[in-house]
């Protein structure tokens, strides 16, 4: 399994902060934001890891992460998302650097407090098919929102005004090879991306999308108040633990 970091995107919502750089290189306690989803993948043993980034400041990445040393890593790969096209549209950019393997995608502005390990050893053995993760939240509104019948999920609306139930759909995906065929066919939404909830629902469709309940706290850093809470919650006890 690779590993694939989204950290393309303008940050608008953070501006002005992320006038002059990259939202992913933003301060989240005592380290950059980027740092987070990195050590997430390395500590569950993903160690082929590609950085897809944007935006005018994406040079900054390199001179801070280098070839990844600092994570133990040989080797790190970098690609360019033109744009703020969307999650889809920016994973899209994997598809070669893939090359067939299947992909453990994180977004590069989520933050979990427990290792993901115990996820990626389930899609290691689910073999195919998609994998996502829900977590319970108080402002569903804001996310991915899954509809529950029991345990099945059967549909995923983003940012619904009347949400279905509050589980978030958080930004860890899994996804078997066959996700790059899917993005192909996808339209821009309503507010001109390619929506990675509307992969989501092609696998649903299918019948190959399974789902399990993140344990610990997880939250995104992309706006003022999840930005803060990030660096709250990070000061409190660390991310990625055991
Ligand atoms: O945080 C989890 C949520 O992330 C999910 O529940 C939603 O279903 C999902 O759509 C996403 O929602 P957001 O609207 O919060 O995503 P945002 O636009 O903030 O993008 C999240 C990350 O994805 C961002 O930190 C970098 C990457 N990204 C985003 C866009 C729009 C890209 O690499 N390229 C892009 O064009």
């Amino acid at each position: 399994m690779k590993g694939v970091i989204l950290a393309g995107g303008l940050g608008t919502r953070l501006h002005p902060l992320t006038k002059i750089t990259n939202k992913h290189l933003l301060p989240v306690y005592d380290k950059p934001m980027i740092y987070y989803p990195i050590d997430a993948l390395v500590k569950s043993g993903v160690s082929e890891i590609l950085i897809v980034t944007g935006g005018n400041k994406a040079g900054d990445f390199l001179q801070l992460l280098g070839n990844g040393a600092e994570f133990g890593l040989k080797h790190l790969n970098y690609t360019y998302q033109k744009g703020e096209g969307g999650i889809a549209e920016a994973l899209s950019l994997a598809e070669h650097w893939a090359a067939g393997d299947s992909i453990c995608v994180i977004l590069g502005d989520n933050i979990f407090e427990k290792s993901i390990k115990p996820h990626v050893d389930a899609f290691r053995a689910q073999v195919s098919g998609a994998r996502i993760l829900l977590r319970e939240v108080e402002d569903p509104e804001r996310f991915g929102v899954a509809e529950v019948h029991g345990e099945k999920v059967v549909s995923i609306v983003e940012k619904p005004k009347q949400p279905k139930s509050n589980l978030a759909v958080v930004g860890v995906y899994f996804y078997d090879n066959h996700v790059f065929d899917i993005i192909k066919t996808l339209e821009p939404s309503s507010r001109g991306e390619l929506e990675i909830t509307d992969v989501n629902n092609a696998y649903l469709r299918e019948n190959t999308l399974r789902a399990s309940v993140l344990q610990g706290w997880w939250t995104d850093a992309g706006t003022f108040g999840s930005l803060l809470r990030a660096s709250n919650l990070v000061a409190q006890g660390g991310a990625n633990n055991p």
